[in-house]
């Protein structure tokens, strides 16, 4: 059973204020990218990645999987202009043949085994996908500008983490739809999937501003 893990890392990261793209932010001295690169080159689940760079950094994303060891990276291909777009562009150099792909944020750096582990035996079970999610711990309201307009009942609610995992062609067929989302999940419960949630990681944060950077740097 061959597994691929397609690394979406095409984001620009605004929110960080840097002169280059979020993979590229330094993480103790390296980029950001690194770390999730060798997290799921070192994965025993893992056989083959491809990497959704940001346009125009495909080179230096190359030089780094070669830096880095990272023999596991099939492709570097450039990512989109939405998430889902570097998801099609990534899916786009899996073989029809492969059996379960993993789709992860670069910009969620501490990637922990047991995650990835959960989210196969999840796949085992006969589900069609799998995501890591966590409780949300602050009451949640929705708001219309700054004004409160009502409070959301959270005893039902989770957030979505990555990697998520998925038996191949369900989500192949799912992303070719063209349709946006903020995550691969919901693209396949658009076409009906099932998917499960399995137990998150607080180290799974994804690195959205300069305060989520030192705490990554923590975990290391
Ligand atoms: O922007 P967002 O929080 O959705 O980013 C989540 C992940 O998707 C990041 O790793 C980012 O690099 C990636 N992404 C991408 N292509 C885009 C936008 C985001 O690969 N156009």
């Amino acid at each position: 059973m061959s597994v691929w893990a397609v690394i979406v890392a095409a984001g620009r990261g605004e929110r960080l204020g840097l002169d280059r793209p979020k993979a590229f932010a330094g993480l103790h001295g390296r980029p950001l990218l690194a770390e999730s690169l060798e997290r799921l080159e070192a994965s025993d689940w893992v056989d083959s990645i491809v990497v959704a760079a940001p346009p125009d950094w495909e080179e230096p994303v190359i030089l780094l999987a070669e830096e880095l060891g990272c023999g596991k990276v099939v492709a570097v291909v450039s990512g989109g202009e939405s998430r889902a777009a570097s998801v099609r562009a990534g899916l786009a150099e899996v073989p029809e043949d492969a059996a379960v792909t993993l789709v992860h944020d670069a910009a969620r750096p501490v990637l922990p085994e047991e995650v990835i582990e959960r989210l196969m035996t999840a796949l085992n079970e006969g589900w069609d996908g799998a995501v890591p999610g966590l409780p949300v711990p602050d009451t949640v309201k929705r708001v219309d500008g700054d004004r409160v307009v009502e409070t959301v009942d959270r005893e039902n609610l989770i957030g979505a983490q990555t990697p998520q995992a998925f038996v191949s062609s369900t989500l192949r067929d799912a992303a070719a739809s063209g349709a946006d989302a903020t995550d691969c999940a919901a693209l396949v419960e658009a076409h009906g999937g099932r998917i499960k949630v399995v137990p998150g990681d607080r180290r799974l944060l994804k690195v959205t501003d300069p305060v989520d950077l030192e705490l990554a740097e923590t975990w290391l």
